[in-house]
């Protein structure tokens, strides 16, 4: 590979020096993210897979996803399950339901929990305490992560103290307008990065992220969201294309781009080498060989599917999501089978963030 030594192109030069120092400025990634060529995003992708590997081996973490609920009252322009979706077919799962999933995906060989839902107001902070602690008790050796939104400090407070882990919680894009060309008036850029501000204190490895090609977005925006993680430091990024719902107001507007969203994995690899990155739902939805892609773009975690069959077609977040076949949790042997074909392999272990130790509260 050229690059390091010289002679490559501005492009390369950029992705080095955001290899070398971990860093660039806000108007560099611009430069970067707008100007790069094809080889530019090859010579990325190959140094993040090589980070990756330098940092965790060929170990690809597994994440068992538990889609307990899809009662939301937000209405985010761009999601399936948004509450002015009338369409969509309403679900909760019990707490033992959820405990059966656990138990079913233990037995598989999962060590991680992840508890995802829309905001539902049904699972007040108590109920999810409930959840928390009898799933934890049951599997003390496994780490709990729980995706539901935002919340306020107390309440993030009483999942951490009743024994989660992990939270992810997209930031979904970094800059003002754009966030507003997202959501609804109700929902602000401010209050979100204040919950992710307020996860980190609380000791949660906490997982932001954003949409590849979500309506609107541009290299500036782009560049603000790396910004962004620069400064949050979160353990964990989301990144998946965008993918049109159709009983949603971007029911028409073009997907996000696999090419688009391996070269943004890479830089976030690259930016934050010992970041936990998963090979996305998305990923795997908007291209067949999608999660192989991902891993070999930089990314180290796939979270197959763990909820009731029944339930699946439900959690419809975006037209076509992937629910039955390889990404599957009962499938699990078969991603192995595709995951090894790209020189890793599946661990049974928590799968925490290298760098940081965690300690219970
Ligand atoms: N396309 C791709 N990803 C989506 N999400 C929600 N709707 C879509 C969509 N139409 C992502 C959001 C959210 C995560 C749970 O799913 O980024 O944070």
């Amino acid at each position: 590979m050229k690059g390091a030594a010289g002679g490559g192109s501005r492009g390369q030069e950029l992705v080095d020096r955001l290899y070398r120092t971990g860093e660039l400025s806000r108007d560099q990634f611009t430069e970067l993210i707008a100007g790069r060529r094809t080889e530019t995003e090859a010579y990325a992708r190959e140094l993040a897979r090589r980070v990756r590997e330098r940092v965790y081996g060929n170990c690809i973490y597994i994440r068992g996803l538990i889609e307990f609920t899809n009662y939301c009252k937000n209405d985010c322009y761009y999601c399936g399950i948004r509450k002015s979706n009338r369409k969509a077919q309403r679900y909760r799962l019990t707490r033992e339901e959820i405990l059966d999933c656990c138990e079913e995906g233990y037995a598989l060989g999962f060590r991680t929990f992840v508890l995802q839902g829309g905001e539902d107001g049904y699972f007040t902070g108590e109920r999810m305490k409930e959840i928390i602690e009898a799933v934890k008790k049951r599997y003390p050796d496994c780490a709990l992560t729980l995706s539901v939104g935002e919340k306020d400090e107390d309440t993030y407070r009483m999942y951490r103290e009743a024994g989660a882990d992990r939270y992810l919680l997209r930031h979904e894009t970094a800059e003002e307008c754009h966030y507003r060309r997202l959501h609804p008036p109700e929902l602000s850029l401010k209050n979100r990065k204040n919950c992710l501000k307020t996860l980190k204190k609380l000791g949660f490895q906490t997982g932001a992220g954003f949409m590849v090609g979500s309506p609107g977005q541009t290299p500036e925006t782009l560049a603000e969201d790396f910004m962004f993680l620069k400064e949050l430091q979160p353990e964990m990024v989301g990144i998946g294309p965008f993918i049109a719902h159709q009983d949603t107001p971007f029911g028409n507007e073009p997907s996000g781009t696999v090419k688009d969203t391996l070269f943004y994995l890479a830089l976030v690899r690259l930016m934050l080498p010992e970041v936990l990155l998963p090979a996305t739902t998305a990923l795997g939805t908007a291209h067949p060989q999608g999660r192989e892609l991902g891993i070999l773009s930089g990314a180290n975690v796939v979270m197959p599917n763990l909820s009731p069959a029944a339930v699946r077609k439900k959690y419809m977040l975006y037209d076509g999501k992937i629910c039955t076949g390889d990404e599957t949790a009962e499938h699990l042997a078969d991603l192995a089978g595709r995951i090894e074909k790209t020189g890793c392999r599946i661990v049974t272990d928590r799968g925490d963030h290298k760098k940081r130790s965690f300690q219970k509260i």
